[in-house]
């Protein structure tokens, strides 16, 4: 084939494109997607409202600023509005925060089960990825401070984890940050912050108070249940906010993403709703598939992990649910294709997945 073409960076080319959650299959009588860690009540019926309210004003550019947006986070969760900025999506800012951070050369750590947008942001930025091992399913954090050089300008650390659900002692965060130069950012990605129980849990806020290179990253995707509308936060001193600010596209939120996450931060019984419902049915459905013999680790977030005998065995277990009606997520991607990982549904989805993973045992 002609090379006479214009060419992707080769930076680009090394990276692989994220392989998100499949849809529910098509064809079974009944499907059930619970491949994606989406809220199985939905959003706010607030949200919803102001979402088709917005219908009557899609011509309009969207507020380029989002300050009411921003306002409602602030006050929400007693935040100055000059340290946010939202996106499209926090997938969006975590690509913002490492093309603002890093450039060829430099270095951008994350775990060895960390999400998959942190290679991708890392290796768009045409910066290196470096890959810290994980200790039972769980960051470690000399593993990780053993891998900081004077290159590592960035540092990704989900916490809880997806797609282990693993959740990082706040003690362990801290010495983490404690421990890395002044000049590296750490990045602590809240995703699943609202479903979190333990006690003493901080989802980074204390953290960027204090210091001057942390970020906290949050999204509407999970506990909100608006992952359709793509709406994201991060939390940080003025000086990250600006840079980021200078490369984002100039109105990267639309209009009944803003609307609509708003009036979802106004429905405070909603997401306790959502967090409830997740808190009733998780260690439901971790004692059910643990008592059909399957090693299930303990998860803070709105999904668990499930381990099978091997990965032929997980791949086989995979088909089979597809076959009933369930999409789960496959994890070879992440290096655990001897597991699935399964999304909190409703009653119903949850009661049924487990009976569809019980006759798949007992084939
Ligand atoms: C740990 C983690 N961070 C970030 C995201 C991205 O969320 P968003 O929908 O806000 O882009 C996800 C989504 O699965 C996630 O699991």
């Amino acid at each position: 084939m002609s090379q006479a073409r214009p060419q992707p960076r080769p930076q680009v080319l090394a990276i692989d494109a994220y392989v998100p959650g499949k849809p529910a299959p098509a064809g079974a009588r009944k499907t059930y997607k619970l491949s994606s860690n989406e809220s199985p009540l939905g959003p706010s019926p607030k949200a919803v409202a102001a979402f088709r309210d917005a219908a009557a004003s899609l011509a309009l550019y969207p507020d380029g600023g989002a300050y009411a947006l921003k306002a409602a986070l602030a006050e929400r969760h007693g935040l100055d509005p000059d340290w946010l900025m939202v996106g499209n999506g926090s997938d969006e800012l975590i690509g913002l925060i490492a093309s603002a951070f890093l450039a060829p050369g430099d270095e951008g750590l994350y775990n060895q089960y960390g999400f998959l947008s942190y290679p991708i942001a890392i290796r768009a930025a045409g910066a290196t990825p470096v890959i810290a091992p994980e200790r039972d399913l769980l960051a470690d954090v000399d593993a990780m401070l053993a891998r900081v050089t004077e290159k590592t300008r960035v540092v990704f650390l989900a916490n809880p984890n997806n797609p282990t659900g693993a959740l990082l002692p706040q003690s362990e965060v801290t010495r983490l940050h404690a421990r890395l130069p002044a000049t590296t950012l750490l990045v602590l990605d809240a995703a699943y912050a609202e479903y979190v129980a333990e006690p003493g849990y901080e989802a980074g806020a204390e953290l960027v108070a204090k210091h001057e290179n942390v970020v906290m990253a949050r999204t509407f995707s999970k506990a909100y249940g608006l992952a359709g509308l793509r709406l994201g936060w991060i939390y940080a001193r003025p000086y990250v906010i600006d840079a980021v600010n200078r490369i984002r596209g100039p109105f990267n939120v639309n209009l009944p993403a803003q609307a609509a996450g708003a009036a979802a931060l106004a429905d405070p019984d909603h997401l306790a709703a959502a967090v409830a419902l997740n808190a009733r049915w998780l260690p439901w459905l971790a004692r059910e598939i643990a008592a059909l013999g399957l090693e299930v680790p303990p998860s803070h977030g709105n999904f668990l992990l499930i381990r099978f005998a091997d990965a032929a065995t997980a791949k086989r277990a995979d088909a089979a649910l597809t076959a009933a009606g369930f999409a789960l997520r496959s994890m070879g991607g992440y290096g655990l294709p001897d597991c699935l990982r399964l999304s909190v549904g409703d009653e119903e989805a949850n009661v049924a997945v487990v009976a569809a993973l019980r006759q798949f045992l007992s084939a």
